[in-house]
Order: C-alpha cells, then structure tokens, then sequence
C-alpha cells in the first residue's frame, strides 16, 4: 500500500508555469497517498502530507519504448523487466540475533566489468550470510536503495569519481536508506533509520560512523533524503549565483540532479528556465508538471538551434549534467558574465565512459567574461545539513518536489540501472531491496 497521496502541483515560483491534472503522455505525477490514475508512466512525487517514518510505494512503471532518444510504438513496461544476473548462494548460513533475522541475505555483485552497455551477465545476485555487528559497529535492514548515473561509472576500471570503482566479484555500493537492527556500543537504537552508502544489498554492516540518523519526522516520507538533488542545489546556490529574471538552463534536467536544479533555479529568481532531455514524454512532464518553460529534447535537432529558438536573447545560467553538445550550446548561448556550472557529464558516462570531452572556444570566455566552474558534491560534506533543512521544509510545504520512481525487489536493480540509462525513468530512480 503506498503512501503516497495526489495533490495539485504547486509552481516553484514565479514565473513558473502551471497546469493541473495528470500530466500528458506518459508522465504520472502521485503525491503521498495517491492511488495509481492513467498515464503510463509512473513516477512518485513526495512534496506534500505528513506521514513519517514510513517508507514504502508501489514498483511498476510503464513508460514508451525509447529508442535513440526517440519514442516508439507503445507502453514498454520496464517493472516487469526480469533480466537479471543468475542467483545463487555462498557462505554458510548463520544465525544472528534473534530468530527473526535470516540466516543470509542476497546482495548484487559486479560479475565482470562491462563494456558499453551493462547486460544482466554484468552482474550477480548472491546469497550471502548475515552477521552479526561488533562493538561500534552497526546492522542495517535496508529499505530503499537508489539507482543512479555514477553506479555505471563506477563499475569502469578506471578512478574518475571521489569513490573507488567496483571490484569484480564484490558488491555494488550505491546510497541507502535502512533501519538498524542492531547497534552495540553506539548511540543508535533498533528501528531507527540511518542512511549510509552500502545499498544493493538486503542488509549492511558497517562501521557506525559511516551511517547518517535520519529523522522521520522531517521527511514527509524519508526516502526523499536519497534525492542526489544535494548537488543541484550546490550548483544553483553556491555557483550559479542567480539573478532575478536569469534565463537557466539545466541540462538532464528529468534526472535526480536536474529536476531538483530545476525547482531551486526557479525559487531563486530564474525568470526563464530551461532544460533538457531525452524524450517528449519527459519534456512534457517538466514543463506541465515542473515549472520548466521550455524543454529541449535530443534528438530532435541540433540543441544549439533548439536553445536559440528558446532563449533568442541568451543564457545566463547553466547548471550543467551532460557536457558534450550541451554544454557547447550553452556555451555559444551564453550572455555577458554567463556562469555555467559542470556538475555531471552524462553524454559520456551513461555509455560507460570515463571521458567527457567538450572543446571550448577560450576566446568566448574571456570576450564574454564567462565563468566555468566544476562543483563535486564530496567537497561540500558541511552544506548537507542545510540542504536537507531547506529541502525536506519545501517537500513538507508543497513548495518543492521530489520526483522518482520506485520499483520492488532487490532481483529488479541491475534493469533499473539499465533503463535509468537508457532514459526510461524519471527523476530519483529508487529499488525496496526485497
Ligand atoms: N558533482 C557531483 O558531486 C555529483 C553528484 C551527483 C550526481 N552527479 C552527476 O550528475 C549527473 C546527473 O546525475 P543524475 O543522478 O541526475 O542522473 P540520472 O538521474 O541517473 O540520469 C540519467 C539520465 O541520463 C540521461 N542520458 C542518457 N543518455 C544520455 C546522453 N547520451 N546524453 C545526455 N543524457 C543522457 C537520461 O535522461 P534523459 O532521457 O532525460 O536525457 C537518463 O535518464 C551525472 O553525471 C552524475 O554522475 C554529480
């Protein structure tokens, strides 16, 4: 039973465009509590009720086919996706605590490192034993894991992000949230929720220092604290340094980083916003349903020609997820004093690369006095508080929304991966690991 409830979305802000009812196409919005309506696609928001400390949804989704960026034929249905690596069991079982726990757990593990596509033969889930936490140390049950751009570039043999690639033969990590089973010599108590960077397993022990507390009570449901929006609001407040009326650009603006961007370029001042992305369906929901103006879509012309058509006098702002053409367009749209911030590279990275290579033309920057900054999440440990002050607050007010979608079984997480880079999905792509 989900908790989500309905609610006519809000406008993030002035100028924001709004339209209520179900989205068009594809695209169906559900606020906490809301019982699946018509649409194909299925993507949760959480911006309004106030039910706490409960996490839970419902997993299918069904989204047009999406080939080379355009969309084909009818409904798709990616929760019924079952191609997944084979199961099978290792270790020895073990009892643990209390006769309620299982002797083991399945987690997914890289089986071998892919090249551009990730196939089901790419990874494995495997039964492995649950034990019991040491001093200081902490068991988790986990409840939701998030699926994201960075698991792919992760499993590349190549360090490019602040976090070790995976190893062949040993788990996926990825942002969880669980709750504690167990936690001996610590401050933490059973059942209380912890978020941590163990996901793509049923359970996690770890380290109690490497576990964030989350408090139910600020989330209108606490699985919103694994939005990677963390970075989208660092690019439009720490960098962007937005100016009433701006025009914004945010490219992968359907992804987890770019629709949060979206919402907080808009509470800042934008006065036009534009985005990006793959597929009609998405672009439409951004702009009914997120206060987006206008969105740009690949593969329906060069973007440079879409971005000019959208914004003839301009870019002010960029917060940047793809590179490559992007970011060129941007670039060759940008006005006097333009600050374009790089805070992903997806045109490299969701085919596996490590390399996002996009020329600049150097003398634009300096004629134009434009500034290109990088901005990684990891340098910014001390902001967190405050971002999940300001966007748990604007989930709790209907000011801001976190879009995802949410599918059951751990068995499912290799094809969410798959079809969150193949465009399927929708914002914040989030697994119930059962
Ligand atoms: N700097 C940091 O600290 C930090 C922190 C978190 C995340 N990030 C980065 O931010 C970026 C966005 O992350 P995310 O979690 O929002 O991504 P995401 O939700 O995982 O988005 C993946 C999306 O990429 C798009 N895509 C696929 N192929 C593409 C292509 N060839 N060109 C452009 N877009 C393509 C698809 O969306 P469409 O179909 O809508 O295009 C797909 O749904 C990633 O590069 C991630 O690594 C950086």
């Amino acid at each position: 039973m989900s908790a989500m409830r309905r609610r006519p979305r809000r406008a993030p802000g002035p100028g924001a465009r709004h339209r209520d009812g179900p989205a068009p196409g594809a695209g169906t919005v559900y606020g906490i509590g809301a019982a699946p309506g018509a649409g194909t696609a299925t993507v949760h928001e959480i911006g309004s009720g106030h039910e706490t400390g409960s996490v839970h949804g419902v997993g299918a989704a069904t989204v047009p086919e999406v080939r080379n960026g355009a969309e084909v034929g009818s409904g798709h249905e990616v929760g019924s996706v079952h191609e997944v690596g084979s199961v099978h069991e290792v270790g020895s079982v073990h009892e643990v605590g209390s006769g309620a726990l299982p002797p083991t757990y399945r987690e997914v593990r890289l089986a071998a490192r892919p090249g551009r596509d990730p196939r089901p033969e790419h990874f494995e889930i495997v039964r492995a034993p649950l034990r019991p936490p040491a001093a200081g140390q902490v068991l988790v049950r986990n409840l939701v894991l998030r699926i994201g751009a960075a698991t792919r570039t992760l499993m590349a043999d190549e360090q490019v992000l602040p976090m070790a690639p995976y190893q062949p033969g040993q788990p996926l990590r990825g942002t969880a949230l669980g709750a504690v089973i167990a936690a001996p010599g610590t401050s933490l108590r059973s059942g209380d929720l912890v978020r941590h960077d163990l996901g793509w397993q049923q359970y996690a022990l770890l380290p109690a220092a490497q576990v964030r507390r989350v408090d139910p009570a600020r989330w209108p449901d606490p699985a919103a604290c694994l939005s990677q929006g963390f970075v989208g609001w660092l690019a439009v407040d720490r960098a962007a340094r937005i100016e009433p009326g701006d025009t914004v650009l945010v490219t992968g603006a359907a992804g987890g980083v770019g629709c949060i961007a979206g919402q907080f370029a808009r509470l800042r001042g934008a006065g036009r916003l534009i985005g990006t992305t793959g597929s009609r369906w998405k672009a439409d929901h951004l702009t009914d349903r997120l206060g987006f103006d206008t969105v740009l879509v690949r593969g329906e012309g060069p973007i440079e020609d879409q971005l000019r058509a959208a914004a003839p006098d301009g870019v002010d702002v960029l917060v940047d997820t793809v590179g490559g053409e992007q970011f060129r367009a941007a670039l060759a749209l940008a006005r006097r004093r333009a600050r374009l911030v790089v805070v992903g590279a997806l045109a490299g990275q969701a085919g596996g690369g490590t390399r996002t290579v996009t020329a600049l033309d150097t003398l634009a920057l300096c004629s134009r006095g434009i500034t290109v900054s990088g901005l990684s999440a990891a340098d910014h440990g001390a902001d967190v508080e405050r971002w999940e002050e300001e966007f748990s607050a604007g989930l709790r007010t209907g000011l801001l929304t976190f879009p995802h979608v949410r599918l059951t079984g751990i068995d499912r997480a290799p094809a969410a991966l798959r079809d969150l880079l193949a465009g399927r999905h929708l914002g914040t792509v989030l697994v119930e690991p059962t």
